[in-house]
């Protein structure tokens, strides 16, 4: 992977960062993207330290615009030639009781996570093909396989909609002798500032903070803290991937498994999880 270049959105923190640290380890020239401007240049900086001063670029580059995103890929280009590896990887969450949940609340999860993760999709692929071939990262999370997590229904729904994303376009491209090849990493808790992500909300977006919601959060909070796993590992488990070229990357691998197991008992048997009767 020397030489090579490798794209990160939402790069300043948490697996983000993680993972732009360990392609430069690898040799790869590394260009950040993040909204947060502070920890976009600090990212940088403790990059550079470690790294190389040319290898990392960072730009602040918004997911939910595609001119933010094509001008992050476009810098990329222009400091280090070529494109190899592109990680979909900003991501928001917030939620709630589901009627609780605001109209631009619902809005932004979806502009984020969905709409920002199609943006660099969409704008990497072209250049990914024309450096001859490539790798499309993108982060989506066990809620993307466990429906029925309570009070995190916006969230759920944008993993699941990008891992439809990821697994559509990683068939197209397999069926069309593409070298360009997509990993969907789905991991459970990591240590990371996700308990933090309304930090990012846009003025207007209003912030729940009923009952429902702060045990959902207090809930993730503790297991992040007691089963979180070291950011660090999983960037490890996407570089194997990449290598292997294998597209599912499962760093809490049971829990997927279960979590898949126990929708497929549901399509078969009907009955909801958490309750006992057919249909309820
Ligand atoms: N931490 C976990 O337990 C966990 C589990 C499963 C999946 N994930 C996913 O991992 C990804 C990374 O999250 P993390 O856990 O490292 O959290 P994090 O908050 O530490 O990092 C997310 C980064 O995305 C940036 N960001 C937010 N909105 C953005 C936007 N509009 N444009 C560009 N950047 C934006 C933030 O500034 C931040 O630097 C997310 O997609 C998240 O859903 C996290």
């Amino acid at each position: 992977m020397v030489n090579k270049t490798a794209v990160v959105t939402g790069g300043a923190s948490g697996i983000g960062f993680a993972m732009a640290r360990r392609f430069l380890a690898e040799g790869m020239n590394v260009a950040v993207g993040d909204i947060e401007t502070d920890a976009l240049d600090d990212a940088v900086r403790r990059l550079r330290e470690e790294g190389g001063d040319p290898k990392v670029i960072g730009v602040r580059a918004d997911v939910t615009r595609i001119e933010d995103v094509t001008a992050l890929c476009d810098a990329a280009d222009a400091a280090f030639g070529r494109l190899d590896v592109v990680c979909a990887n900003a991501g928001v969450e917030t939620g709630g009781r589901f009627l609780d949940v605001a109209d631009q609340a619902w809005r932004w999860v979806m502009d984020v996570n969905y709409f920002g993760t199609l943006n660099t999709l969409r704008t990497a692929l072209p250049l990914l093909e024309r450096s001859g071939g490539g790798h499309l990262v993108v982060t989506g999370s066990l809620a993307g396989f466990a429906s029925g997590t309570p009070f995190m229904t916006p969230y759920c729904a944008t993993k699941m909609a990008i891992h439809g994303l990821a697994e559509c376009l990683e068939i197209e491209l397999r069926s069309s002798g593409s070298e360009v090849h997509v990993h969907l990493l789905a991991p459970g808790p990591v240590r990371s500032r996700m308990i933090d992500a309304e930090r990012n909300a846009p003025a207007g977006v209003p912030i729940n903070e009923d009952t429902a919601r702060r045990q959902a959060m207090e809930a993730f909070r503790a297991r992040q803290s007691a089963e979180g796993l070291p950011a660090e590992h999983v960037a490890e488990l996407v570089l194997d991937a990449i290598h292997e070229r294998r597209f599912f990357v499962l760093p809490h691998r049971d829990r997927a498994l279960a979590a898949l197991r126990r929708r497929l008992d549901w399509a078969e048997s009907g009955v909801t999880p958490g309750s006992r009767v057919p249909g309820t």
